[in-house]
């Protein structure tokens, strides 16, 4: 089974939803480590909880980004993770974190790439009229959500949404795309090539599942 770390700032429902499908032995892949950059961040008990080890790395006890980032480089080549996935981390990352682990990090966010990258995702989908929205799963790369796409998940955007009921719907599927991403890249059904994510005709078909 792949070692993953798993990369938190906030509520943590998208590393429980992967953490609840690495309980299945025939998954691919298991949560070595959590690591948040916020000593509140709610899905840190919940990862406890779970008896997985957390770590946090507060911005503001660094001088600043470059050290901050060395220090957690410093711990994860302790861990020696195969994969870093990225869920709900708000932190940009700089080109020099993503080098020793290019295309083994993913991250997930909460519009269909590469419509609505960056903050007030929800907000600007709906201020645009769009009928459609979704999550996506793609592999990090120097620019903010900018990576290859790995996957999408859509749901409609219905009359009277507000942005916390859109988020409700968007994050219902996103804990279903994320553990079949994570999948797919763990058993090595998906890696990113000359920029693309390409995929062989298993991942292909388990993506239209
Ligand atoms: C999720 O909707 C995730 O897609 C989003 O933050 C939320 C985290 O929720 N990520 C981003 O906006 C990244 N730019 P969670 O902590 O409950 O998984």
């Amino acid at each position: 089974r792949k070692r993953v770390v798993v990369f938190i700032s906030g509520s943590g429902s998208n590393m429980m939803a992967l953490a609840q499908a690495c309980q299945d032995p025939d998954f691919p892949a298991e949560i070595a480590c959590v690591i948040s950059d916020k000593a509140t961040a709610g899905g840190l008990a919940k990862a406890q909880e779970f008896g997985i080890p957390t770590l946090v790395f507060e911005r503001k006890t660094y001088a600043d980004k470059a050290e901050h980032e060395a220090s957690i480089l410093a711990a994860l080549s302790e861990i020696a993770p195969d994969l870093i996935c990225l869920a709900g981390y708000m932190r940009l990352i700089s080109g020099d974190f993503i080098a020793p682990y290019e295309g083994r990090i993913i991250n997930i966010h909460p519009s269909l790439l590469p419509l609505f990258p960056g903050l007030h995702t929800h907000e600007r989908a709906i201020e645009s009229g769009t009928k459609i929205t979704g999550c996506t799963v793609h592999f990090v790369t120097e620019g903010m959500d900018e990576g290859p796409v790995i996957g999408q998940a859509a749901v409609p955007v219905l009359a009277g949404d507000d942005a916390n009921t859109l988020a409700a719907r968007v994050l219902t599927v996103e804990h279903q795309l994320y553990p079949l991403a994570l999948k797919l890249l763990a058993e090595g059904k998906v890696r990113m090539e000359g920029g693309k994510a390409i995929r062989g005709d298993d991942a292909y078909d388990a993506a239209q599942q």
